[in-house]
Parts: structure tokens; sequence; C-alpha cells
């Protein structure tokens, strides 16, 4: 990544040290001081740390700690032997993203605690203070008496100070792997919650808990306790350890984030910034991709994964899909089912997968090279249906074979309420498999769309071979799911919740609403909406997820050819979690603008400001909205396609149909030089 860091007139680094100070209470407000975070000790010497934001309470004071299994905990009964401060502002630019350039603006606290008494262990506490939220980790540095532990709590607290309302998804209820409707309650109804959680207070804020930096440890899950309290509930180990480490350690950053507006969570890149820089020098191979695929006539049944007169992975069919992509401008195929290891129930074991050998009607070699003619690429497939250990033990020659055939990017699948029969997705043996994963293929200069993920914490960053993740309810529900499909809701839900962890690969793109699955699920939008999801679902990996007959014939593909999957800047519009939501972002290369706005179930008229757009500059607006009768229960096709010209002081009014949307492209008109 190019981790250009722009040290201008405006980077201060300022380092205060306070030592052997006999006070107990620290305090640090954000760079534009809209934010404050206090830091103190309580009687029996337990830190503790509260945060507010423009004079309002967000957090109050919340214990901080840690307990072991064999070992005394890291509790109480601590000094504060030194603190220190520094104040950070300095821009990176990302390869690819949401942003092109990142500011990383805080004032950082670092408190040094010691034990008082007995084996006067040592512990640090990091705190970072953004404009749009708080960051903080505990350190644990080399020291006498703190060798290899076994972690069993983590006593971290987040106390609310009112029975705020929380958009959330159940832990381990469903599946391990996050696939959930983000549902709305009264925090005091929630049991343990996934991260990102999302809070509505009563005093108007959007505060959004999470993690950053995800790293060797287990995930943070929240459980609700006494009051208006939720506590850190690290997902275990089979053995009911939560966490094995050896100090020196760090944990992942825990994180708050604060809006005014639900948009403001949107645009946050607290999560971004707290994650190391790039480790991959030479990132000249890392590109995104729109792509189609060998995948969802599987999901409707029409193909097959496995062997037979339906599989859908043949040198033939993936020749012709190939030629679809070349003749509409996508750059990548995805093909599932190409491997042996699909015959059967395939979701039970996963030791039967191999990944080296392609099934006799699938040649690898003529079909990369065929895509290579055509300027298309490959997407290889890895399903390991949970059998981590078959795939690491494959893993190198996999990546190797790949290498050589030039596929540069796979999607990883791990189906199964478990990994390797027993452990969980997002506990510490899941985080070390997929990190293994990411830097193995990085080696082999692969790229990772990674489905049934542990949730995104950031580590694109420092790994920006991590394209994309699935971790939510995507698509493919639309096929299979006995209740019906995604609801409008759950798509008017997922920027504000799932997308806080980062890109997703939901696979929009759906235009023929008539198919029929066994479970009669539907895709629950209509047409302009799924258009208007390339913009509001970021993914640097897009799919045009329909088959290629579909798309056939139809002007609206236009939209999903020409949109881009990476982004200069964005812009959360005005929007109202679960009901709609408008998004406007311009291209990579700072040129074009585009917006895609979404509504719930309800039709909705939008009145959207233009003055996102340069001002002085004119633009042809080509917009795609819901044509007459549209909606999604009842005619989902209509799409009107129109174009005038807007400038930075007009108003874009869009009538949205039930589960409708509209997505338009901005594209500054260009002045004749006889003008
Ligand atoms: C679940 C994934 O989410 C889906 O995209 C894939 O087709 C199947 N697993 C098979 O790997």
């Amino acid at each position: 990544m190019k981790q250009i860091i722009y040290r201008s007139g405006l980077a201060i680094v300022a380092l205060l040290v306070f030592s052997c100070s006999t006070k107990r209470t620290y305090t640090m407000a954000s760079p534009s001081h809209n934010n404050q975070l206090v830091f103190d000790l309580t009687k029996t010497g337990q830190p503790q740390y509260q945060f507010s934001s423009n004079g309002k309470t967000v957090i109050e004071p919340s214990l901080l700690g840690f307990e072991f299994a064999d070992i005394k905990k890291m509790t109480d009964g601590f000094q504060i032997i030194k603190t220190e401060v520094n104040t950070v502002d300095q821009t990176w630019e990302q390869p690819w993203g949401e942003f092109r350039r990142i500011r990383d603006r805080h004032n950082e606290l670092i408190v040094h605690l010691k034990e008082t008494d007995g084996q006067q262990r040592l512990v640090d506490l990091i705190f970072r203070v953004f404009d749009d939220g708080l960051g903080f980790r505990y350190s644990f540095p080399a020291q006498p008496n703190l060798g290899k532990v076994k972690i069993s709590n983590e006593i971290t607290q987040f106390s609310f100070p009112q029975d705020h309302d929380v958009w959330s998804i159940p832990v381990h209820r469903d599946n391990s792997y996050y696939e959930s409707y983000y549902k709305k309650t009264k925090l005091s109804q929630t049991d343990t919650i996934n991260t990102p959680a999302t809070f509505e207070t009563k005093d108007n804020l959007f505060v959004a808990i999470h993690e950053a930096n995800l790293t060797d440890f287990a995930s943070m899950t929240l459980l609700k306790s006494e009051g208006n309290r939720f506590k850190s509930d690290l997902v275990p180990w089979a053995d009911g350890v939560k966490v094995y480490a050896e100090a020196p350690f760090q944990t992942p950053w825990r994180t708050i984030i604060i809006g005014s507006k639900p948009g403001d969570l949107v645009t946050s890149t607290v999560m971004l910034n707290l994650n190391e820089p790039s480790k991959i020098k030479d990132e000249s191979w890392i590109s995104t991709s729109k792509y189609a695929g060998i995948w969802w006539g599987m999901h409707l049944e029409k193909y097959t994964w496995g062997r037979g007169p339906k599989h859908g992975a043949t040198t033939e069919n993936t020749k012709a899909y190939i030629d679809f992509a070349s003749q509409n401008g996508l750059d990548g195929i995805l093909v599932e089912g190409w491997n042996v290891g699909w015959d059967g129930d395939w979701t039970a074991d996963g030791s039967a997968f191999s990944f080296t050998k392609p099934y006799p009607d699938f040649d690898l070699a003529a079909i990369t090279q065929y895509a290579a003619m055509k300027n298309v690429r490959l997407i290889g497939h890895h399903e390991t249906a949970g059998a981590t250990k078959n795939y690491e033990s494959q893993m190198e020659d996999a990546f190797k074979l790949y290498n050589k055939m030039g596929v540069n990017t796979v999607k990883t699948g791990y189906v199964n309420k478990y990994l390797d029969k027993k452990e969980w997705h997002d506990g510490q043996y899941g985080v070390r498999h997929y990190r293994k994963v990411i830097e193995t293929a990085a080696k082999y200069h692969i790229m990772i769309d990674n489905h049934e993920p542990v949730k995104g914490t950031g580590l694109q960053r420092t790994w920006p071979n991590l394209m994309s993740q699935e971790g939510g309810r995507g698509q493919e529900y639309n096929a299979w799911s006995s209740d019906g499909g995604n609801t409008p809701e759950h798509l008017t839900t997922l920027p504000f919740t799932r997308m806080l962890s980062g890109p997703f690969d939901y696979t929009p793109g759906n235009f023929n609403f008539d198919y029929k699955t066994p479970q009669g699920a539907k895709v629950l939008t209509t047409l302009a909406n799924q258009l208007a999801l390339y913009v509001i679902i970021y993914s640097p990996l897009q799919m045009a997820s329909d088959l290629p007959e579909n798309y056939a014939g139809k002007p609206e593909f236009k939209f999903i050819r020409e949109v881009p999957c990476t982004w200069s800047e964005t812009k959360a519009l005005e929007s109202k979690i679960g009901e709609f939501v408008t998004i406007a972002r311009k291209d990579w290369e700072g040129k074009n603008w585009y917006l895609g706005a979404i509504t719930n179930s309800s039709a909705r008229q939008l009145k959207i400001p233009l003055d996102f757009l340069e001002s002085g500059k004119s633009y042809v607006a080509e917009m795609y909205t819901d044509g007459p009768n549209a909606g999604y229960n009842t005619n989902p096709y209509p799409v009107t396609m129109s174009s005038k010209t807007v400038d930075s002081n007009g108003m874009l009014e869009l009538a949205l149909a039930p589960g409708g949307g509209a997505a338009v492209k901005f594209t500054p008109v260009v002045k004749n030089s006889t003008d």
C-alpha cells in the first residue's frame, strides 16, 4: 500500500511524559475538543474510563482489566507509574477503498500501570481520542512476572447512561458467521450481541461499538450485564480458554464511534486508522474487480457444485461466462464447484476437498489461457466446509497452482457451524487461521474474498489483499432462505451495522425476479434498488450476480458496466437506519460522482441537495429510477432511464417505490473550447 504519510505543516507530534504522579485522573480531548476521555483509578486501584461527546455522556465510568485461568487477575491494586501524551495528524493513501486519502488525527494518552503489591505486574492502557470516536487497547509489556497466560475473562465494560435503542445480531444463534437480521431493540432487551452494535441514544447521538486490528486474539462480543451495561465477552476456544498469549502482547482496539447523524458512522475512518500500515511492499498486483460467475445457478439449483448432468463448472460453461464478462466490461469470472470434493453432502465434513485437483470436465489450463486471451481473470474458489486443517495442509500448493495459472483472486468459504468440528470461526483459533490464509495468499500475489469469515476489523489496511468478506445475510438468502428472502429493511440497515466492519461481498445485481426455488425465497427489491446497491454496499470486488442470460438486452446493465468499485471520496447523505439510505461516492480519478438511494418497504420521495458536486461545474446526471407502478412485491421491473444537466446548487427529487431505489451517474460536462 502506498502508505504515503503527509506530514505537512499541519502535523504536530508532541510527546509529554508525566512520571510517578500521585494524580489518579487524566483527561484527554479529541483534536477539535468535541469528545473527551476521562481515565481514573478507583479506590481499589482498578482502572476505569468514561467518554463524552459535546458534553453528553456516551459511556459512564466503566471498568477495565483481565482475568486469567491459573494466575491472579489483573483488575485492581494498580498505581499509575507514568503517562504519555501524543498528538498525531497525518494522512495516508489506500490502494483501494471508500476514500483515497485518510486523515489520522487523534490525541493519545498512554497510562502505564503497575501493581502496588505482590508481583508488581505491568499493563499499559492506550487511548486514542478522535473527533469521531475513541479507540483503546491494553498492552502487556515484557516483564519478569508475566509470561504465558490463558485469558479467562476480559472485564472491559461499556456502561451507557440510559436504555438506548440498539441494532444488533445475536452471537452464534443462527450460525457462527453473522448471517442474521439486525434487530432494533432496547439495549435492556439484548442478551449477548456481536459487534458492530449500533446505538441511537436518547440524546440523539449515533454510537457504534466495535473493535479494530483483531490479530491473534478472540473476537469481542458484548454481554448484557446489570443496568445499561455491556461487558466484553470473548469468544472461547473449545476448552473454555478465551485467549492464549505470551507477554509482550497487545489486545485489539476496542472502538466507540460517535456521530450526530447515522451517516457519520458510515464515513468514520477510526477502524482503519487503528490498524497498522501495509506490510505488502509491492502492491502493483492488487486491483479491484467487477465480476460474474458460476454461482447463482447453483443457488437456484440450475447447476450443481458436484459432478453430474447439472455440473456448472465445466470447461464449456466457464468459457461462455468468460465471453460474457469480456463483452460486458467485467474482468473476473468466479467458478465454484471446479475441484474434487463436492459430491454428496459437502457441508458435512470438508475433508474430501482437494484444492489442486479439478474435476475431469474442468480444464484449468485451457480455461485460464482462454481467460487471459479475453482479458478476464478466473476467480478461484476454495470451499473448506470448515475443515481448516485439511485446507492448511494444501494451502501453499493450492495458491502456488493458482499463481502459476494466472489466477490472482480466491474466494474462500467455511460453511459449517464449527471449524475442524469444534472451534468457533470468531475465536482465536479462527482468527489465526484466517490470518494465515491472508498472509500465505499475499506470498503468491493472491487476493482474498473471505466467506463465512471472522468479522472485519480493518485488517485490509495491513493486508490490502484482503479485499472483501461475507459475514452478513447476502443475496444468496434470496434463493434458499425459508423466511422468504432479505427484506428491504435489511438493506436499509446494513450500511449502519454490518458495513461498519468493512467491505461486504453481498453480490447485488439481480435482474430476474421470476425464478422459483423449492423454498420459495425471492429478491425483495425493485431492479432500480439492485443498481443502487453498487453504490450503497461497498466492496472492491463487486459481483454482477445474476445469470448472464438475465442481463441480455437489458439497457439498465449499462450502470453495472460503468459503476466503479473503488472510490476517492464517500459522502453519506440523509438517511434513517432501517428506512432509507442515500450515499454519494466519487470515482478513484476524482471525476465522476455516483449516487445510490434505497428505501425500505415504504415508498418515499427524496429531495437530495447536490452540494456534494464540485461548485461551478455542470454535470450530466444519468438516472435509473423506479418506473411507473414499480414495487418490490408487485412489479419489480420498471426502471425509468433519463438524464438532465445539474449543478451543485440543484436538488434531485427522487420517487422511490416500495423496496425501490435510484442509481445516478454524474459526469462533468466538458466545455467546448469555442464556448
Ligand atoms: C456459502 C457462500 O456464501 C456462497 O457464496 C457459496 O456459493 C457457498 N458457500 C459454497 O461455497
